[in-house]
């Protein structure tokens, strides 16, 4: 394969969340979050996993820079724990959390990493979720005051600051497929929920921007672009509905200020209570869209089925989450979105789980390798395309707690033996190191 060409200013980093690295989670004042209690409720976790010790990055922090540091990326994008710095969600500061994410910030910045921050990865504190969680307009507010109080730390020593990490998840999976804590079945009170999150992202925007004004502001959003199994309307008609429940519904009140049409009718009596200035809060102008994107859906028209529709399977490569590998729907939704909103972006997580085995010392993840590769070749496609895609963020740096799926599953481009917390680099980290010295090479001899 001929070498993309990336721009100069391109960003290479890696990827990680709070509550899937850290473990510490009884240490130095943190509170409980709602994965915490969700982790406890027997049945809701693979083999009863718990983020208690997971790859104890808390105490392991700066060996783990030091391994970023190594693939020669230049950025991480890493999340903060609320309940760490905010015990009961709101109120009390606990500054033991604060002085960890200031630490861990210097140790990038000392190590040439640029800090890419995510405000919010799931954790929400029990003690907010007691008082009824996103379902309720306060968690908003809260979160805004959180947000504030970190930025007030951090301030420009961040680079970028992404508010939510994928919406969909947060509302939809969490609140009404009951997947993901808090595990609630219900959709007006997941349609709620999403209102609320988006709403905290309005809300937080202009404390972000007070004090941190040379950082850019973003939020993080999962894409899963669907394509009908057919092109008989129904089928088109099913894909479209989706769509709108899973893309758009995002993206439209964040870009466009208004959720969309289709789905709002669509959805009826179950749509969320929406306070008048609300949608301009959301749509507050942003520096950057993060995209994550893991895979696509094929659609076909289904009477039975959640909106009319069922997804099909296909016959393709599939990663060990049951994920199709499909590299041109990430060059497709990057054309889309800029074509749609025209705003800058980057690839904030990518990448693809697979049942890896440390053997002799390394780990032969030949699959891996291949999603990446065909991935940032999806990439390079958008921008030959004129697509204004500034960076992409593998994911993930190591294996980890992955929520349902509990350390099941390994994301990771270093392998993490739990037992014994060595980090030993797969094949896909040492074949990422290469890829990102060669783009680097190649833009320097331009
Ligand atoms: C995304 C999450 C991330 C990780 C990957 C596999 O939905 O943001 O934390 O679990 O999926």
């Amino acid at each position: 394969m001929s070498l993309p060409k990336y721009p100069a200013t391109f960003v290479w980093g890696v990827a990680t969340a709070a509550f899937q690295i850290e473990g510490a989670t009884r240490e130095d004042g943190r509170g409980p979050s709602i994965w915490d209690t969700f982790c406890a409720t027997p049945g809701k976790v693979e083999n009863g996993d718990t983020g208690e010790i997971a790859c104890d990055h808390y105490h392991l922090w700066e060996n783990d820079l030091e391994l970023i540091q190594g693939l020669g990326v230049s950025a991480y994008r890493f999340s903060l724990s609320w309940p760490r710095i905010l015990p009961e969600g709101t109120g009390r500061v606990n500054s033991k959390g604060l002085d960890f994410y200031d630490r861990l910030v210097d140790g990038m910045l000392a190590r040439g990493l640029e800090p890419y921050a995510t405000l919010y990865h799931w954790d929400l504190p029990q003690a907010l979720q007691d008082r009824g969680g996103w379902g309720e307009r306060d968690t908003a507010y809260a979160f805004a005051h959180y947000a504030e109080l970190v930025a007030k730390r951090l301030g420009d020593r961040v680079s970028a600051y992404a508010t939510m990490n994928e919406p969909w998840c947060i509302s939809l999976l969490s609140h009404f497929i009951g997947e993901h804590a808090p595990g609630a079945k219900d959709l007006p009170l997941a349609l709620q929920a999403a209102h609320h999150v988006l709403l905290a992202h309005g809300l937080a925007q202009p404390a972000l921007r007070a004090q941190a004004s040379g950082a850019d502001q973003g939020i993080v959003l999962n894409f899963t672009p669907s394509y009908p199994a057919s092109d008989t309307p129904e089928d088109i008609a099913a894909a479209t509905r989706f769509d709108g429940s899973f893309n758009r519904w995002f993206s439209d009140p964040l870009f466009k200020g208004s959720y969309p049409e289709d789905l709002w009718n669509y959805y009826g009596a179950a749509v969320p209570r929406v306070e008048p200035d609300d949608l301009k809060i959301i749509s507050a102008p942003l520096d950057f869209l993060g995209v994550n994107y893991y895979t696509r859906a094929v659609v076909a028209y289904d009477p039975d089925g959640w909106l009319g529709q069922r997804s099909v399977p296909v016959e393709a490569e599939h990663t060990d989450m049951g994920w199709e590998v499909f590299p041109e729907g990430l060059s497709d939704l990057l054309r889309r979105l800029a074509r749609d909103y025209d705003v800058p972006m980057y690839v904030t997580e990518n990448g693809a789980a697979h049942p890896d085995v440390l053997s002799d010392g390394t780990v032969q993840d030949d699959a891996r390798v291949r999603y990446l590769e065909g991935h940032l070749h999806a990439v390079q496609t958008a921008l030959a395309n004129g697509v204004d895609v500034r960076g992409y963020f593998a994911w993930s740096l190591m294996d980890n707690f992955e929520w349902a799926k509990g350390y099941s599953k390994r994301f990771g481009l270093v392998y993490v033996d739990y037992e014994t917390q060595t980090r030993t680099l797969k094949e896909s980290a040492h074949w990422y190191q290469s890829f990102v010295a060669e783009q680097r090479a190649a833009v320097a001899s331009r």
